[in-house]
């Protein structure tokens, strides 16, 4: 990939000067969603699928970038004074909106860039694509430019690229993954205060399975409303219950004090999507537990309702993706499986015994096919490292 990346360089920008290569994941989430922005707890692990980037330094303030994935877009050029936010959610408004946000939190980059990209990683399938572009963008320019900038600080620029350039009001889990993954671990990270543990995979008999629906999860269209009006949804519940209890995010209720109040919470549509928040925050709580535990058959069974939660109460699940975990479910080997990301299409994952990963591929597929007209793609899951430099 870096290869490839280097040669267009060379040939698009000149092969003089200190040129770097760089990497920034995916990723995947493996419980705890849609609970970011309602100040729960995620546990997702960066890919070693991403997107990678060759970059050298400039002298003045233009950024010139290429994107191998999107050749008719041709080569982006900015002047770092000039990145007004849009919402086109194109991929170089991720990292425009990367730049913009460090500026705009006060961070001042002297020089430009000029960079080309390649990625191996599906984009809108729901494995973080933009947010991996985000974080590319970010340590790029943390190194080219030695910002005094830490990876948490990236995941937040990513962010506020998301929310205030880009139009979706998403949390901070995706760019958090990307920016602070760590090999062979997942990251049990409760977003109301950033704090994280690494906690190890420990997966010697099992694999970590991503099934792509194939669904595009296309973040201009309705599923992003989808996404900003479940958050909103969610933020009306709190509304409701703040009138009742000292809270400052659904977050911060175990399930029995969410049972004992949710009467309070006037509309029923409301109260379900805050069920699942709840129900789900507690449940990865759990689950993370069970995984430390060594339970891995009780961490698969929370995937299960994780996903049965986010079918019925949260309402962000889609035919092809209740099929593939349905289906799953049926097969032998299958520790547990879920739909995994925003929704709305994009993937499922899935936790398969070694020896059963050739038939969950084949059989799924094939049932896969059966119901829907469409190819399932599999990929097998390698925790890794977040976004850095490469050479
Ligand atoms: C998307 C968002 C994340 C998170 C998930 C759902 O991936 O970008 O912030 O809300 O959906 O868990």
């Amino acid at each position: 990939m870096i290869e490839k990346a280097l040669e267009c360089f060379k040939e698009k920008f000149g092969s003089e000067g200190d040129i770097r290569s760089y990497f920034a994941p995916g990723r995947v989430n493996l419980i705890g969603e849609h609970t970011d922005y309602n100040g729960g707890h995620v546990f997702p692990c960066a890919l070693s699928m991403g997107n990678y980037g060759v970059a050298r330094k400039r002298n003045d303030r233009i950024v010139r970038w290429y994107n191998m994935t999107y050749p008719d877009n041709g080569v982006q050029e900015r002047s770092l004074d000039d990145l007004a936010p849009n919402d086109n959610g194109l991929w170089y408004d991720y990292q425009h909106g990367v730049l913009w946000a460090m500026m705009k939190s006060g961070v001042e980059i002297p020089f430009g860039y000029d960079m080309v990209m390649v990625a191996d990683l599906p984009a809108g399938s729901g494995l973080s694509a933009s947010a991996s572009i985000e974080e590319l963008a970010a340590v790029i320019v943390k190194d080219l430019c030695d910002l005094p900038v830490d990876m948490v600080d990236c995941a937040k620029y990513g962010q506020i690229s998301e929310n205030e350039y880009n139009g979706s009001n998403s949390g901070i889990m995706d760019q958090f993954a990307s920016a602070m993954g760590k090999k062979d671990h997942a990251i049990f990270l409760d977003t109301a205060d950033l704090s994280y543990e690494y906690v190890p995979l420990n997966l010697k008999n099992e694999k970590i399975v991503i099934t792509n629906s194939r669904v595009k999860h296309n973040l201009t269209e309705n599923s992003y409303n989808s996404y900003n009006t479940r958050r909103s949804e969610s933020e009306k519940a709190l509304a409701d219950l703040k009138r009742v209890a000292d809270i400052k995010t659904l977050g911060e209720l175990d399930n029995e004090e969410f049972d004992r109040l949710s009467e309070y919470i006037e509309n029923e549509v409301n109260r379900k999507r805050a069920r699942h928040a709840v129900y789900e925050n507690q449940r990865t709580i759990e689950a993370v537990k069970e995984l430390r535990a060594g339970n891995l058959e009780s961490f698969g069974k929370l995937m299960n309702d994780s996903h049965v939660s986010l079918r019925d109460d949260y309402a962000v699940s889609c035919d092809e993706l209740d099929i593939l975990t349905e289906e799953a479910w049926k097969l032998p080997g299958v520790i547990g499986s879920r739909m995994t990301g925003g929704g709305f299409g994009g993937c499922t994952v899935s936790i398969v015994k070694n020896e059963y990963v050739d038939n969950f591929t084949g059989s799924l597929g094939a049932v896969y096919k059966e119901r829907t007209g469409l190819e399932a793609e599999f990929y097998i899951a390698d925790a890794s490292d977040g976004a850095r430099r490469l050479n």
